[in-house]
């Protein structure tokens, strides 16, 4: 074979795809507890759309995105993040009021590979609508937060930080590109580019930032309004029994936030990709795509890295193996009946030998073995217990062991 996947991208295949079964069933479970309806959109839009949504000086479109020109002589875009896209689907629905919608799939960015970054990549995500109060954002985070936590991520860690809105961010950014035109001789070229145009972006550079001490701080800039919203969020967060850290200089990398910024920390990943998952409030998004205005906070998260921070082993597809001793028509037959009552198990088509069957089952992994004999009596088998049952007793049996 002279192909392997294009540089960037993965082949999922089991055991590992198990883990991420897992990982998205209890995504399924979770934002269904919060009321999240599904919400599929597109994966190429109109490359203005992001150019608009995302901002013209986040690295994700100037450097990032998957465009070409289809065809009909169109510019498209493979989207590199799911916001822009929900907010469009939102707003051509015509539906008023609060919405809710979580979303799960492929995105795609031209990064640098490396482990944790892929050039396509899965995330699950959500987005509330309509909703200004600061009970959307307390909810919303809530949410990521108890869904990282039930897959037991390692060394989560929740940063939150407020990043004020078009009214008093201006005098924090004048103040902040100040600072750094002082500091300009410490600065990367990159960083230095970015002083002029997007000076809060120089905080979210990995190789400038541990370099800047006494940086000013948007808090002491924030308006009444955008305090006042934080200091609710913070409270309600506390109410839960979230546990959070305050970070002044959280300002994530997409131009379109506004008040509240989050982000979600595997500290058990290398620093440089241990970001498993952030969102935040961008109440000027609708507006900059050229929809009415509709306030929303939503989050995203990044799946192959939540697969890799959680470590551990898969847990199994199968309840049961079948093994048998009288030919694989015999098996179809049995399976049948137990896969009609719930039963997650398979059996060998191929007519091998019973110590080939057995073996398949050890690499399985399955938690039980049923060897059947013919009439209608199984053997079953786990690593603590043997015994015999009618056919028509295993699903309860099953049901009972787990
Ligand atoms: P983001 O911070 O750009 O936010 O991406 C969210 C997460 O996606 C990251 O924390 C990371 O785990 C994962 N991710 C991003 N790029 C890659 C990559 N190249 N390889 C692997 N994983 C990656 C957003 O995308 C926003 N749309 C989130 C949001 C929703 N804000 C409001 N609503």
């Amino acid at each position: 074979m002279s192909f392997g996947p294009p540089k960037g991208t993965n082949d999922l295949l089991a055991p590992e795809s198990q883990a991420w079964r897992g990982a998205l069933s209890v995504w399924d479970d979770w934002s269904s507890r919060f009321g999240y309806p599904l919400v599929s959109t597109p994966i190429f839009e109109a490359t203005e759309l992001f150019q608009r949504g995302v901002g013209q000086t986040s690295e994700v479109v100037t450097k990032q995105m998957y465009t070409f020109v289809d065809k009909g002589g169109r510019s498209v875009t493979l989207r590199p993040e799911g916001t822009a896209g929900v907010v469009r689907a939102f707003l051509n629905s015509g539906h008023q009021g609060a919405w809710k919608g979580a979303y799960s799939g492929p995105f795609f960015r031209y990064e640098r590979p490396q482990k944790g970054r892929g050039r396509q990549f899965w995330q699950v995500g959500v987005e509330y609508l309509n909703v200004e109060s600061p009970v959307a954002d307390a909810e919303v985070i809530e949410l990521g937060y108890r869904y990282l936590s039930a897959l037991d991520v390692t060394g989560l860690e929740l940063l939150v930080n407020s990043i004020g809105d078009p009214k008093c961010r201006p005098g924090y950014v004048d103040a902040l590109r100040t600072y750094l035109e002082e500091r300009r001789d410490l600065l990367g070229e990159d960083s230095v580019r970015l002083i002029e145009p997007n000076p809060l972006r120089v905080l979210d550079s990995k190789v400038d930032r541990p370099k800047l001490v006494d940086i000013p701080s948007i808090i002491d800039f924030l308006c009444e309004e955008c305090a006042e919203h934080y200091a609710s969020v913070r409270t309600m967060l506390e109410t839960l029994e979230i546990p959070y850290t305050e970070d002044s200089s959280l300002v994530r990398g997409l131009d379109y936030y506004t008040r509240t910024a989050f982000e979600y920390v595997a500290q058990g990943l290398d620093a440089s990709q241990n970001a498993v998952g952030g969102g935040g409030r961008y109440d000027g998004l609708a507006e900059a795509i050229g929809g009415s205005p509709t306030p929303g906070v939503g989050f995203a998260l990044g799946l192959d890295r939540i697969v890799l921070a959680r470590g551990g082993h898969p847990p199994s597809l199968l309840d049961a193996y079948l093994v048998s001793e009288i030919g694989p028509e015999a098996a179809l037959a049995a399976a049948s009946q137990l896969r009609s009552r719930g039963v997650r198990v398979e059996f060998d088509g191929q007519g091998r030998s019973v110590k080939a069957q057995f073996r398949t089952a050890s690499r399985l992994e399955v938690p039980v073995i049923l060897v059947y004999k013919g009439s209608d009596q199984l053997d079953v088998q786990t690593t603590e217990e043997r015994v015999t049952l009618a056919l028509d007793d295993v699903p309860a049996w099953l049901e009972a062991r787990s």
